[in-house]
């Protein structure tokens, strides 16, 4: 039985930003396999005044500029024919929930997605009241926009979509699967530059291999993500002391 393509649609100002990265890659075959189906849609075409303007001045004063509520509004209404009928809607904004690998498995299960662009100065707050389900983020930082981070989403979202990624295994035996940071990896030549390849992954030993590999997860994401070390030892029930690699 073949299921039916995830579809994604995304509103924002931008649309060109989409070109690349949705024909490329990953994306670029998820969607020619019909596995994925993205829409992108230009809010211009939803504005109602001459200067198709998708912004205005801040009530109550303030720098820059608020992206206006309509053409969101009625961009959904146009694309899904009542505001009741959109799917899971997510807006993107740095105030959101950040985004990781838990709540992109959760997406990953919806039949299709929303995803509403904003700028960074400002979406009118009833965007985030009346459409979105979600608001979303993808780290601590700024970006002027949200089509990076909606970039960001629907890449994370399609890789888990099943039959987008040709080996099973490699979506699971990875960085954050189980909690933690990705073992190092090496491939031919055995000696580059001066530069080994560990003797244990030479020698063919599965068990000795995969005891190597845990070392290094664990002692990487101590080192490099504390936080997540201590999640997983929290989980794992383990004593720091039994976890200890090195
Ligand atoms: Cl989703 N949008 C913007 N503008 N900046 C961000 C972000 C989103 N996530 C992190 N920084």
């Amino acid at each position: 039985m073949t299921s039916e393509p995830v579809r994604i649609d995304v509103l924002t100002i931008f649309p060109a930003w989409f070109d690349g990265p949705l024909s490329v890659s990953l994306l670029g075959r998820a969607r020619s396999d019909g596995l994925v189906e993205v829409g992108v849609h230009d809010l211009r075409r939803h504005t109602t005044d001459r200067a198709r303007s998708v912004d205005d001045l801040p009530f109550g004063g303030g720098a820059g500029m608020v992206m206006s509520p309509g053409p969101f509004f009625a961009a959904v209404e146009a694309l899904y024919g009542d505001l009741a009928a959109r799917p899971r809607t997510i807006l993107l904004t740095p105030r959101g929930r950040r985004l990781g690998q838990d709540l992109v498995r959760e997406l990953a299960e919806e039949p299709a997605l929303l995803l509403l662009c904003g700028r960074y100065e400002g979406v009118d707050e009833r965007v985030a009241e009346g459409l979105a389900t979600d608001e979303v983020s993808v780290g601590d930082y700024v970006l002027p926009g949200g089509e990076v981070a909606a970039c960001v989403l629907i890449e994370s979202v399609t890789r888990l979509i099943p039959g987008v990624m040709g080996n099973p295994d490699s979506s699971a035996d990875e960085s954050f699967a189980d909690g933690l940071l990705e073992y190092p990896q090496f491939t031919r030549p055995a000696e580059f530059r001066g530069m080994k390849v560990p003797e244990v992954l030479r020698g063919g030993n599965h068990g000795e291999v995969a005891r190597w590999r845990r070392q290094q997860a664990l002692s990487r994401t101590r080192a490099v993500r504390p936080d997540l070390y201590q999640a997983w030892l929290d989980r794992s029930g383990q004593e720091p002391e039994q976890a200890e690699v090195d």
